[in-house]
C-alpha cells in the first residue's frame, strides 16, 4: 500500500478529563478520532485526525439496516517512565482483515492500521491514565455506509477509532465472576460469525446476559450451537479451565473468537512448561472435574478485563464453587505477568509491546 499522509486537525476546545478512580470502562471519550473512507475507485483513502464528534450518516446507511459492520479493541498503557505501550497491535489489526473477509469488508493494511492508532494516541497521549489498572482503550470499527435498502456488500465504508479511558471493566475487577450456564440461547455456530468481531455477535448475546444477570450472574458461558454440550466462550472473553495442573481451552473450531489474550496466556503457559489442551471441552467434563476434585482454577481471558477468574458456575440448577470461589494462583501469575509486560514492568521476553513515540 502506498504510504498515505494522515492530515491532523486538532480541535480548539478541549474536554476536561474523567476522574481517574471511577473511569469505569467505554464512558469518557478523548478529543481526537480517526476517520477513512473508502470507495471502489479510491480504495481506502483521505486518513485523517479530527475532533471528535458526532458523525453525520445517512439514516439508510446499510450498517444501520444490515449491521455489515467489525470493530477490534486493545488498550494503550503508561509505563512510570513515560513510555506509551501497544500490545501487540498488529494482531487486533491482522485479525480485524480476518473478520472483514467474513463480512465482504475491503481489508486495511497492517502497517498502516497500527501507524493510525499510533498516531491519534500519540495526539491525545494526554488522556492516558496512569493510575494503576486503568490504561487507554482502542477501538478502531468500521461500517458501512451505502445509502441503500437492498442486501448486498456495501461498497463504501468508514474506519474509525476512537479512545476511551478506562478502568477495569467488570466492576468485580481480577475478584471471581459468577456465572450461568447458557443451555437456552447461543452464540454462534460453526459456519456463521463466531469467529469475527462483528457487532451481530454481541447483539445476539445480549438477551442471554441480560437473563444471566437478572438470576444474580455476571455473565453466561456459552455452549455449542449444535449440541449444547461443548463449551465456547466466557461473556466476551475467550474460557480457560486448570484440572490437575494442566490446562484447558476450547480449540478455535471457527465459532469461537481468536482472542489475542487467549492466543497470549498460551504461549505463557507453554514458556512456563505447563501443559495446554486445546481442545473440544464439554461442559459435562468441566463438572466431573469438580466431582472429582481435580477442577483447579477456571477464568475468561480479553482484552478489556485481561483476566476474570470465574468463581461459580450455574449448569441448569447444579452450582459448583471453583477454588473456594477464590481467584487462582494460575489466573493471578497470567495477570501479574501480562499486565507487568503491558505496563513496561515485566522484561517483554516475547517482544510483543510496541512502543509509541
Ligand atoms: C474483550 O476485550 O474482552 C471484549 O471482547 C470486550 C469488549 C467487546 C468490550
Amino acid at each position: 500500500m502506498i504510504k498515505q499522509e494522515i492530515r491532523i486537525e486538532r480541535t480548539s476546545s478541549p474536554k476536561s478529563k474523567p476522574d481517574q478512580s471511577s473511569l469505569g470502562f467505554g464512558k469518557y471519550f478523548t478529543d481526537h478520532m480517526f476517520v477513512m473512507e473508502y470507495s471502489p475507485d479510491k480504495g481506502w483513502h483521505d486518513p485523517k485526525i479530527v475532533p471528535y464528534a458526532p458523525l453525520q450518516l445517512d439514516p439508510s446507511s446499510m450498517v444501520f439496516h444490515y449491521g455489515q459492520a467489525v470493530f477490534e479493541g486493545l488498550k494503550a498503557y503508561k509505563v512510570d517512565d513515560g513510555r506509551i505501550l501497544l500490545f501487540r497491535p498488529s494482531k487486533n489489526m491482522e485479525r480485524l482483515n480476518i473478520s472483514n473477509e467474513r463480512l465482504c469488508i475491503p481489508p486495511i493494511d497492517v502497517e498502516f492500521g497500527v501507524e493510525a492508532i499510533k498516531t491519534l494516541v500519540k495526539v491525545d497521549a494526554d488522556w492516558i491514565p496512569s493510575e494503576e489498572g486503568t490504561s487507554l482503550y482502542i477501538r478502531p470499527f468500521i461500517i458501512s455506509t451505502d445509502p441503500y435498502l437492498g442486501v448486498k456488500p456495501s461498497s463504501t465504508y468508514k474506519f474509525i477509532i476512537i479512545l476511551s479511558p478506562v478502568g477495569a471493566y467488570y466492576p468485580e475487577g481480577i475478584n471471581p465472576v459468577k456465572i450461568y450456564v447458557e443451555d437456552k440461547y447461543v452464540r454462534a455456530v460453526v459456519g456463521g460469525l463466531g469467529y469475527a468481531k462483528t457487532p451481530a455477535n454481541y447483539a445476539a448475546s445480549l438477551k442471554a446476559q441480560v437473563d444471566a444477570m437478572k438470576k444474580g450472574y455476571t455473565q453466561v458461558l456459552w455452549l455449542d450451537g449444535i449440541e449444547k454440550k461443548y463449551i465456547e466462550e466466557v461473556g466476551t472473553m475467550n474460557v480457560f479451565f486448570k484440572i490437575n495442573g494442566e490446562v484447558y481451552t476450547p480449540a478455535l473450531s471457527g465459532s469461537i473468537l481468536p482472542g489475542v489474550t487467549r492466543d497470549s496466556t498460551i504461549e505463557l503457559l507453554k514458556s512456563w512448561n505447563i501443559k495446554v489442551h486445546e481442545d473440544k471441552i464439554s461442559i459435562q467434563q468441566i463438572y466431573d472435574a469438580h466431582a472429582e476434585g481435580t477442577l483447579e482454577e477456571a477464568f475468561g481471558t480479553g482484552t478489556a478485563a485481561v483476566i476474570s477468574p470465574i468463581g461459580e458456575l450455574d449448569w441448569a440448577g447444579n452450582k459448583i464453587t471453583i477454588n473456594n470461589g477464590e481467584t487462582g494462583g494460575l489466573a493471578k501469575r497470567i495477570y501479574d505477568y501480562i499486565t507487568g509486560i503491558q505496563y513496561g514492568k515485566v522484561k517483554d521476553e516475547f517482544g510483543w509491546t510496541v512502543e509509541v513515540k
